[in-house]
């Protein structure tokens, strides 16, 4: 993969001071799961935890995965004081595992999560093919498969210009799933307005897959 995304290009990241991400969870993973019973989570590039500790916060076991160990021991941190009191912040900090893997060695094991979510998990498309499989066949029978990222079609994002090579199409994922074992529920360039490193409204458009497994 790309030397400048490498897990010391995210621990210096993580390491630099201020938060990298706004702490609030992926706003299409709050839409997408709202109505799913809580069960097993697998957050796949869990960051600073803001999906996971969301998801645990709503009574999901969640396994979250990262290979920046600055990026999980703050979202640790961040998850013993995310309750409304320390009774909650002790129920939710418990709900979460967090596990250091590096994606293009690791693969979680099949059939266990009732969700397994990646936002924004960007490799390039070797390696993102082979991790997207490894996720799908991670979710349980009955369970939801949500991946989220950057549609191809944005280039631009915080400042720097990934490879095309790291982005995809919902269309592209939809496609690699078996229909006899998934019911693809969305498929879809989505667009959203969000804000640049300087405060500015942007326009950016999200890959989304949402299936169920059969
Ligand atoms: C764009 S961030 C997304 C973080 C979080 N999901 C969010 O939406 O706020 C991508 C995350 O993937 C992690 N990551 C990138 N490549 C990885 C790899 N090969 N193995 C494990 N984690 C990786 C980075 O450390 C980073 O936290």
């Amino acid at each position: 993969m790309s030397d400048s995304f490498d897990q010391a290009y995210w621990d210096d990241r993580y390491g630099a001071g201020d938060d990298v991400w706004s702490g609030a969870p992926n706003p299409v993973l709050v839409g997408e799961t709202l109505a799913l019973p809580a069960g097993s989570a697998l957050d796949i590039g869990c960051g600073e935890g803001a999906d996971a500790i969301w998801l645990a916060a709503r009574g999901w076991n969640v396994t979250a995965a990262d290979f920046s160990a600055v990026a999980l021991e703050h979202a640790a941190a961040r998850s013993r004081t995310a309750g409304a009191d320390p009774t909650e912040s002790a129920a939710i900090a418990e709900r979460i595992r967090w596990e250091q893997h590096d994606f293009t060695v690791w693969a979680p094991p099949a059939g266990t999560f009732d969700l397994v979510s990646a936002q924004f998990m960007h490799l390039p498309s070797g390696p993102r093919t082979a991790l997207f499989r490894a996720l799908a066949a991670a979710v349980a029978a009955g369970g939801t498969l949500l991946i989220v990222g950057h549609d191809v079609s944005a280039w631009q994002h915080q400042g720097h210009t990934p490879p095309a090579d790291m982005f995809f199409t919902a269309a592209e994922v939809a496609a690699s799933l078996d229909p006899a074992l998934w019911q693809v529920e969305v498929a879809e360039s989505r667009p959203r307005a969000a804000k640049d490193a300087d405060g500015a409204v942007v326009s950016l458009t999200d890959a989304v897959v949402r299936a169920r497994r059969r």
